[in-house]
Parts: C-alpha cells; sequence; structure tokens
C-alpha cells in the first residue's frame, strides 16, 4: 500500500478509537448518534472525502475513502454508514452527473456536513427490483412534481438532500426513470415512520412520502429517463463502501475475539492454545484478509477510470458474507460472554448482518457478477 494510503488509515483509525469507539456501545443501546460526533466527523472532512478541493471537499481517491470507511465501521457502523449513505449515495453522483452549477450549488454545503444527503430509490413495492418503482414525477411548467413513498432510506430523517429516483412517462419500464436533486426540507415531503431495525441502531432508517414535491426543472440530474443507470452506476460505488464497512465490522469482531482467547482460561490455559479455536481464528483472519484485497481491487479501478461493476459486487458479496461468517464465530469464540451486551461482539453480529443486504443483496451482486462474467 502506498505511504498516502497508510497515513490515511493512521488518521482514520486514530479518530476511529479516540473519537468514535468510546461512544459506540451508547450509540448502540440509545439508538441514535450524538450530534458531537456528527460535528466531529465534518471537522475531520469525511463528509467530503473526495469532493474536489473547489468545492471545500479533502479530494481524496476512492482507496482513501474505503479506507477510512472500514477503520470508522470498526469502531462503529452506525457511524460509518451515515457517513457512507452521503458519500457514496448522494455526493458521488452529483459529482458524477451534475452540471457545473449543480456542482458550485450542492457540494460545498455537503463537504461541510451542513448538509447531509440520502438516495431515495428504493419503494415499498420496489426492492431488488428497483425498476417498477412508481413514484411519479409530473412536468408543470418550470417543475415537477414528484408523488410517491421511497423506503429504507439511510439518513432520511436528518438528510437535507437527496437524490429521488422517479418516473417522468406512466411506464412500468425503467427506461422511464429519471434522476432528480431533492431540497428535503421540501414542502410535501414527511417522514411516513422510522424502523426500528436488528443493528446500526444509531443510524436512521425513513421511509419517506412525497406529496406533489416541486422540483425546479434544473434540479434534473444526468439526463431525462437516464435515472436507471445514475441509480446503478452510483451503487457499483456504494457498494465499495458497503463492503468496507462489513471488512471494519468484521476486522472489530475478530480482533475483540482473538484478544479474549487469550485471556480466557478454560482446561488449565488459555482456550487460543486449543486448535479448535486457533482454527476459527485462522478462518476468520483468511476472511478478512481477502476482503481487503478484493476492496482494494476495485476502489484502484475505480481510482484509475476503469469499469468496476463486477469487482464492486464481488467485494461486496465477499466482504459481507465473511463478515457474517467472522461475527459469529467471534461469538461462538466467547461463548456465553459472545451472546450478552456487555461485549461489543453481539454489536458486531448485529450490524454485520445488513451488508449482506442493503445497496443489493448478496444474490443481487451473484447476478450483477454473472451478467459481467456472461456479457460479450
Ligand atoms: N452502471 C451503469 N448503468 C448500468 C449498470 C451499471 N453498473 N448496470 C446496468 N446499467 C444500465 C444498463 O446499461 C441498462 O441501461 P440501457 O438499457 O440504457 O442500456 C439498464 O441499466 C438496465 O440494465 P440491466 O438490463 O442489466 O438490468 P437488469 O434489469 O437486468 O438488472 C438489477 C438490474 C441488477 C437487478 C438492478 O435492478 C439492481 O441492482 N437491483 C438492486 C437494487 C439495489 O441495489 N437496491 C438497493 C437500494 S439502495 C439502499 O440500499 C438504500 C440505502 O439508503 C442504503
Amino acid at each position: 500500500m502506498e505511504s498516502q494510503h497508510e497515513e490515511i488509515r493512521n488518521l482514520s483509525a486514530r479518530f476511529a478509537d479516540d473519537v468514535v469507539a468510546p461512544l459506540a456501545h451508547e450509540i448502540d443501546r440509545r439508538g441514535e448518534i450524538p450530534d458531537s460526533i456528527i460535528k466531529s466527523v465534518a471537522e475531520s472532512g469525511f463528509f467530503g472525502i473526495f469532493i474536489p478541493e473547489e468545492y471545500g471537499g479533502a479530494a481524496m481517491d476512492y482507496t482513501s475513502y474505503a479506507i477510512i470507511m472500514e477503520e470508522i465501521s470498526r469502531a462503529c457502523a452506525s457511524t460509518s454508514v451515515v457517513i457512507t449513505g452521503h458519500n457514496s449515495l448522494c455526493v458521488w453522483p452529483i459529482m458524477h452527473f451534475g452540471t457545473p452549477e449543480q456542482k458550485k450549488t450542492h457540494l460545498p454545503p455537503m463537504a461541510s456536513g451542513e448538509k447531509l444527503g440520502c438516495f431515495c430509490l428504493s419503494e415499498p413495492g420496489a426492492g431488488s427490483d428497483a425498476g417498477s418503482l412508481t413514484t411519479f414525477a409530473k412536468e408543470e411548467g418550470d417543475f415537477f412534481e414528484i408523488s410517491g413513498t421511497k423506503n429504507f432510506i439511510t439518513n432520511g430523517k436528518e438528510a437535507k438532500l437527496a437524490i429521488v429516483m422517479a418516473k417522468t412517462q406512466k411506464s412500468p419500464d425503467y427506461r422511464s426513470i429519471t434522476a432528480f436533486i431533492v431540497d428535503m426540507t421540501s414542502k410535501g415531503i414527511t417522514v411516513n415512520k422510522l424502523e426500528d431495525k436488528l443493528g446500526l441502531k444509531g443510524s436512521s432508517t425513513a421511509q419517506i412520502h412525497f406529496d406533489k414535491v416541486r422540483v425546479p426543472k434544473e434540479n434534473l440530474l444526468g439526463e431525462r429517463e437516464r435515472g436507471f443507470r445514475v441509480a446503478m452506476a452510483t451503487l457499483d460505488g456504494g457498494r465499495i463502501g458497503v463492503a468496507a464497512q462489513a471488512l471494519g465490522i468484521a476486522e472489530a469482531a475478530f480482533r475483540y475475539a482473538k484478544g479474549y482467547s487469550k485471556q480466557r482460561v478454560q482446561f488449565g490455559a488459555p482456550i487460543s492454545n486449543l486448535q479448535a479455536v486457533q482454527f476459527m481464528l485462522a478462518d476468520m483472519s483468511t476472511k478478512i484478509a481477502a476482503s481487503r484485497l478484493l476492496i482494494l481491487e476495485a476502489s484502484r479501478l475505480k481510482d484509475r477510470g476503469e469499469k468496476y461493476t463486477k469487482e464492486a459486487a464481488q467485494a461486496k458479496l465477499f466482504a459481507s458474507e465473511a463478515s457474517a461468517f467472522v461475527t459469529h464465530k467471534a461469538i461462538q469464540v466467547l461463548g456465553g460472554c459472545g451472546y450478552i451486551k456487555e461485549y461489543p461482539v453481539e454489536r458486531h453480529f448485529r450490524d454485520a448482518r445488513i451488508t449482506e443486504i442493503y445497496e443489493g443483496t448478496s444474490e443481487i451482486q451473484r447476478l450483477v457478477i454473472a451478467a459481467q462474467e456472461l456479457k460479450g
């Protein structure tokens, strides 16, 4: 790894250990992230990791982003999902598909953390089948009027800005989807409900209703009726972020289980002397190492401007399933202690599970990988 990336790892690890980790248990227990953490994330530039300097960002590459995500997720996955939801799913599409005017308007307040972003694709009736969404944007002079309901929106409660996918033609075809940049303080937007989840307790997941929300035409993102491509390209990058999150959670669980195994004495010796425990640690360590390499490869391709759809899906598929495995085994190493909230591994186990589901389930990743392998 290049020295610049090692430096970023050291800096973000220090931030994770000193600022975030001490509060992670409380964040999970109370189901909210203190404002002080969000303020520190903003001050550290983590809301504008890859935003160019001219818009107030840190102008880092995607590899740096993945490293930062891994380290913060190691401390607290609730905090890291706020950062990934914002950066991967809202900042990135504006950077990539936005007009110069849209970038000038929206990126600076996102880089500073003044405006948190979210991504509104899924709906009650459109999850894996994202193209079947029914939210509609009706053209009305200089505006579009958006109506519909969006489901499972990360940062949905706090977001001030959203990328919203809506159809601009009454058609079941994904080719009628258009992407919009939506001011979430607009009239007609309501949070229907906040989900009570298995893990990621500190981050908000909202169902959001749009009732004739007026969006100026200049907020159309990318080409009209090419919004599905905007969504898919955004998710390619997002999947690297989720993979890094899964890796960070796995690393945390592994480190804890390894340390515990050296302290815990049974049958007259530390349990790390037992081959049964060693084999678990070996498998955990190997899956973590492989996840990291896949993530670095996908990020490297993205940084070079090469195609990375398959590699991002592979990284997410492997790292999320590895994270589920590692956190499961971490509980096994701790035995009864692993199952109680006094020890962090049960939190890691709950937090890891969603990485196999959001931004495309493992089954969708397999479809994407197979499609990339088979085409041409
Ligand atoms: N980049 C750019 N464009 C892409 C693309 C990519 N990676 N993949 C596909 N496309 C384009 C194709 O070129 C095609 O466009 P054209 O017709 O204009 O050429 C169009 O998209 C359709 O492509 P496919 O026929 O390959 O798509 P499909 O219908 O066979 O499969 C799917 C689509 C892979 C199943 C897709 O629907 C999918 O990824 N579903 C999962 C959705 C998902 O991940 N949801 C998570 C929501 S986000 C979230 O979790 C919320 C949060 O807040 C965390």
